[in-house]
C-alpha cells in the first residue's frame, strides 16, 4: 500500500497499551480495520536494550499496514528509538504526543510535549531527516491544559515534514473525562493540507459517519469502542456503504471471545494468554446476563480447558435464558 492510501476514508485501530497487541489487532483487522498501530513503545527502553519492549514491535505481513509508535521526551531519543525500530520495516512510524499518564508526562514525554512547540518542531524535523521517504504520523491531543498552542503545533507538524496528523481532541490534563471536542479535528483540516485522522469517542457506526461528516477528516481512528467489539469496524464500513449491518448475536460474541483466547494462547502460550484475556472478558460480555459470575470464575482459573468449559456452560445458560 502506498503511503497516501493509508489516509483516505480508512478505519484505523487506535493504539491501546495493554490491549491492541498482535492478537487483538488481528481480530480487528478481520472485521475491517484498515490500518493499525503498535502499542506505545518507549524509546528509552529500546536505547537500554530492554528485550521485553522489543516484543511490542513484532508483527507479520498479515498485520500490515502497521505503524510502530514511539514515545520519549526529547527529539534525540525519539529519533534513536525510531532508528532502532527500522529493522522491523513497518509501513510507517508514529510519534506519541498524547499519552497523559503520570509515569509518562512526569518525564516530559507524551502529552507533556504539547507544552513545548519548539521541541515538537525539532522532533518532527529530525524524524523526517532520518526517515527520508518513509511515512510517519504524529498523534496529539489539543494541548496540555488548554488549546493555547494548538494551531501552532498543527502547523509545525505539517511544516516540519510529518505525513499526517492524528488528533484525539481532549487536553492532556483532562485524561479521559468529558467528551472529545471534534471541532478541533475540523480546525486542523482548515489549518493543514496533510491528512488528518480523527479520533475520540467513536462508539457506534453512526458516530464514525458523524465524525467524517462533521469534521471533514480523512480517516477515523477507533479505540475503546472496539474493545470486546471488533465488529464495530464492519458496522462502520456497512454504514459507509449504506448497507444495513447484520447484528451480532450473543452466541457469535461468545464465539469470537473464545477465538480471541485461542489465538492469544497460540501467540503467547497459555499462562500469559489467560492473564491478558481476563481484561477483555468484561468488554466481550458487557450486558450479558450473569456475566459478572463468568468474569469471577475466569479470574480464578489457570487452565485453558477449564476456561473454555466455563465459557461453554455460560454460552448454554445465556442461550437457554
Ligand atoms: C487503555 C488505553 C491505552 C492507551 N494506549 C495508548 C497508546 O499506547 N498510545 C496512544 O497514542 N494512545 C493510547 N491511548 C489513547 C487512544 O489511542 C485514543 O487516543 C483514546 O482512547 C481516544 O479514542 P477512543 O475514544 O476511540 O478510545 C490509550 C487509551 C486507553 C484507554
Amino acid at each position: 500500500m502506498k503511503s497516501q492510501e493509508f489516509f483516505n476514508k480508512k478505519l484505523w485501530l487506535a493504539p491501546l497499551a495493554g490491549y491492541t497487541d498482535y492478537v487483538y489487532r488481528k481480530m480487528c483487522r478481520r472485521f475491517g480495520a484498515d490500518v493499525v498501530l503498535s502499542e506505545m513503545i518507549s524509546a528509552d527502553a529500546l536505547i537500554h536494550k530492554n528485550k521485553k519492549t522489543e516484543v511490542l514491535a513484532e508483527f507479520d505481513d498479515a498485520d500490515r499496514p502497521i505503524g510502530l509508535q514511539v514515545f520519549s521526551n526529547t527529539a534525540d531519543k525519539i529519533v534513536k528509538g525510531i532508528q532502532f525500530l527500522r529493522k522491523f520495516e513497518p509501513d510507517f512510524f508514529d510519534i506519541n504526543m498524547g499519552c497523559p499518564i503520570k509515569k509518562v508526562v512526569k518525564n516530559g514525554a507524551g502529552a507533556a510535549l504539547l507544552k513545548n512547540p519548539k521541541e515538537i518542531a525539532s522532533i518532527v524535523r529530525k524524524t523526517r531527516k532520518l526517515l527520508q521517504d518513509t511515512p510517519f504520523t504524529v498523534k496529539i491531543r489539543i494541548g496540555w491544559n488548554s488549546d493555547e498552542h494548538f494551531d501552532e503545533i498543527v502547523r509545525i507538524i505539517e511544516d516540519e515534514g510529518a505525513s499526517a496528523i492524528i488528533i484525539h481532541p481532549r487536553t492532556g490534563s483532562q485524561l479521559f473525562s468529558g467528551k472529545s471536542n471534534w471541532d478541533y479535528i475540523q480546525r486542523a483540516k482548515e489549518l493543514v493540507k496533510i491528512p488528518v485522522i480523527g479520533n475520540g469517542d467513536i462508539l457506534t457506526a453512526e458516530d464514525g459517519i458523524r465524525m467524517f461528516e462533521e469534521t471533514g477528516c480523512d480517516s477515523i481512528m477507533v479505540g475503546r469502542g472496539a474493545l470486546g467489539n471488533p465488529w464495530l469496524f464492519s458496522h462502520i464500513k456497512d454504514e459507509m456503504g449504506n448497507i444495513e449491518s447484520l447484528q451480532i448475536t450473543i452466541q457469535e460474541r461468545i464465539n469470537i471471545m473464545k477465538e480471541h483466547l485461542l489465538a492469544s494462547a497460540d501467540f503467547y502460550g497459555e499462562t500469559t494468554a489467560i492473564k491478558l484475556f481476563r481484561k477483555f472478558v468484561p468488554f466481550y460480555t458487557k450486558g450479558m446476563h450473569d456475566s459478572s459470575h463468568l468474569r469471577d470464575r475466569i479470574n480464578h482459573l489457570i487452565s485453558m480447558n477449564e476456561i473454555i468449559d466455563v465459557i461453554n456452560s455460560f454460552e448454554q445458560s445465556v442461550i437457554n435464558g
